[in-house]
């Protein structure tokens, strides 16, 4: 379709399965996008994790939009509908090229994602913005002006990680058992085993509401253990590695906290923290510290190559900047999500 906002402006579905040109050309503007904020520290997805998750993904339906100007990319959008719980809302990346910002394209975007939103019945919007330390973030100005109010802050930081990790892991695990005798640590790649599958559920329902959310108004996730295959399929596809290592509680059997860390194909380097979490009736006893040595343990022993991990975090979460600040994570940019009712 054309835009009033800008007449040479066009904005089209982008089926990735079938589009393999425009694909590659609409994931360049997410990478130039992310380079001009974090020069190689960049973490778009490849245009072959975006087909895979295209192919494999069901919890949700993804749209992605590109912004043409002619022949050129200038803009990209994915829309993330919920299909398994939180109907009424939904997410969108809008991204615009840096040398094309200022004439109207974010905006052109977002009105086309809006639509597209209140078309599916939603009735909640939420988009990101990202900027490094010390960046001006556009998205300060921009989505206040279209009506989105900051619902989430969360603070990335990154580790990177020294030739010998031991030191620090000895002096991390033993702090951490000193504090949680009653608890066993047990790691798996790339799925979960069989019998562990529905507590793991359990563990992924929790961490979609105890993790600080700040006014985001999203409801609490539907996991069962076919959800929990089903991420790791995604994964799989994707040809991400994953390790994840729970605490059990030795009295009851029950896993009570996990971590998990995903690895791309393109960025071998590069580990991507994705949850955490210690079940509410079980913190205190420094679980959270505990999963993450022995992840890192884990991840350095099978994956050498990895020399940096990359985490976000709710700025509120005080107990999770403390574990990572004494891992040595250190701040290298802000995450803002922004949220608009849609009615
Ligand atoms: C935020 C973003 C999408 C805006 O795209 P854009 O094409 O530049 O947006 P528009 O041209 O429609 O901007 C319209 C208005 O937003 C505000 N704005 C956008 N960028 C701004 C900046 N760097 N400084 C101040 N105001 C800005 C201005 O009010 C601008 O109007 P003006 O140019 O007439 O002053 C773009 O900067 C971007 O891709 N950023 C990285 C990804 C991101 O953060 N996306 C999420 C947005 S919530």
């Amino acid at each position: 379709m054309q835009t009033s906002a800008a007449p040479d402006l066009q904005i089209v579905d982008l089926d990735p399965l079938t589009d393999d040109t425009l694909l590659d050309a609409w994931v360049a503007v997410g990478v130039e996008s992310s380079r001009h904020e974090f020069g190689d520290r960049q973490t778009r997805y490849s245009a072959q994790e975006i087909r895979a998750r295209q192919r494999e993904v069901t919890d949700r339906r993804i749209e992605l939009l590109a912004a043409r100007v002619g022949e050129a990319v200038v803009g990209q959008v994915t829309l993330h509908l919920p299909l398994k719980d939180n109907l009424h809302f939904a997410h969108g990346d809008v991204t615009v090229h840096p040398d094309w910002r200022r004439r109207g394209i974010g905006s052109a975007l977002l009105a086309e994602v809006e639509q597209r939103a209140r078309q599916a019945g939603r009735t909640s919007l939420s988009i990101e913005s990202e900027a490094a330390v010390g960046h001006a973030d556009p998205a300060e100005s921009f989505a206040p002006a279209r009506g989105y109010r900051a619902a989430l802050a969360d603070l990335r930081s990154d580790l990177d990680l020294p030739d010998d990790l031991e030191p620090l892991l000895r002096d991390l695990e033993t702090d951490a058992r000193a504090h949680s005798a009653g608890y066993d640590v047990l790691t798996w790649w790339d799925g979960v085993p069989e019998e562990w599958l529905d507590q793991r559920a359990v563990l992924s329902a929790r961490m979609s509401t105890d993790a600080p959310l700040g006014d985001l108004a999203v409801e609490e996730e539907v996991w069962d253990a076919e959800r929990v295959r089903a991420l790791y399929r995604v994964a799989r596809a994707q040809g991400r590695r994953v390790v994840e290592t729970v605490a059990v509680h030795r009295e009851t059997g029950q896993a009570v906290a996990f971590t998990n860390l995903g690895i791309a194909e393109h960025t071998p380097q590069m580990a991507y923290q994705w949850d955490t979490l210690v079940l509410a009736e079980h913190r205190g006893h420094r679980l959270g510290q505990l999963v993450k040595a022995a992840n890192l343990r884990a991840l350095r022993a099978g994956l050498p190559e990895v020399r940096r991990v990359v985490t976000w975090n709710a700025e509120s979460n005080a107990p999770m900047l403390r574990v990572n600040r004494a891992l040595g994570f250190q701040p290298v940019g802000r995450m803002v999500e922004w949220q608009k009712s849609l009615t």
